[in-house]
């Protein structure tokens, strides 16, 4: 077992910069924050995280690059995040073993290794708070809107028989709102029947329940309209075969959406 933690984190820009954080959101970086210190305590030797900010319309990407540096200001929202530099190693013989095994399932995955790629900030605005003093390898990953739930699931699953199979100690992140039916006023949180969903799946992975979760996952996907179409839990769900139990550290707002800290941790 070197799957040490499993995860899904905000990314929400107005937390960017640590200065500028609403009052808000506060609570739900504090609850980021909490996870950083799991991440140092399970010794992690590399991250895995996928990003709803990284839509790739046809294959699914790994970035396999040995040094991921840059200076991000985001397409979508240049007054919020601007002139962010970022600087962490990569993996790349994890990324080409994750690359190999999606192949040998006939899975459509691309490795890419391009130093004048920039990141998304669905990537660089959750590890400023997850990885604020040891920055350890960080593999990304894309979702792939022509990829349904279930083949993003199945991806999942490579990824994960890949992370368990590792001799690194793995962490990986889902990087990504739940509900996602976005308007304006950063503040406003997910009506009722929205915060209601992500309350039950979100409980269902507390308490480990990954069948129920799977099950739930694409009629809720659409209820809730959850961000990425919620293939970023797809993957997640994939990757954690076995048994987990889960931690909501927290659960914030951002423009409608539902951003949960959730924690999950192998059962031995
Ligand atoms: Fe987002």
């Amino acid at each position: 077992m070197s799957l040490e933690l499993a995860m899904i984190s905000p990314h929400t820009p107005r937390i960017c910069h640590e200065d500028k954080i609403p009052e808000f959101q506060r609570p739900m970086v504090e609850a980021m924050r909490k996870t950083a210190e799991i991440i140092e305590q399970v010794e992690a030797d590399v991250m895995v995280l996928v990003s709803c900010h990284w839509m790739s319309s046809f294959e699914h990407y790994v970035d396999a690059g040995a040094r991921h540096t840059g200076v991000l200001t985001a397409v979508e929202c240049p007054d919020l995040i601007s002139d962010v530099p970022y600087d962490y190693p990569g993996h790349p013989e994890l990324a080409q073993q994750l690359v190999a095994a999606g192949k040998a399932q006939g899975l459509p995955i691309v490795g890419i290794d391009d130093p004048s790629y920039i990141w998304d900030y669905g990537t660089v605005v959750p590890l400023r708070y997850l990885l604020p003093r040891r920055k350890i390898p960080v593999v990304d990953l894309s979702v792939c809107w022509a990829a349904s739930l279930a083949e993003t699931q199945e991806w999942g699953r490579v990824i994960g028989q890949v992370l368990r199979e590792s001799t690194l100690r793995t962490v990986f992140v889902a990087s990504g709102a739940l509900a996602h039916n976005l308007r304006r006023g950063a503040h406003n949180w997910p009506n009722r029947t929205e915060q209601a969903l992500d309350k039950e799946f979100c409980q269902r992975l507390v308490e480990g329940d990954l069948e129920a979760a799977g099950e739930m996952l694409p009629s809720y996907a659409r209820a809730a309209t959850l961000e990425a179409g919620g293939r970023h839990v797809a993957m997640l769900l994939g990757v954690l075969q076995g048994k987990y139990k889960g931690v909501l550290h927290g659960y914030g707002p951002s423009s409608g959406s539902g951003n949960p800290v959730l924690t999950l941790h192998p059962v031995a």
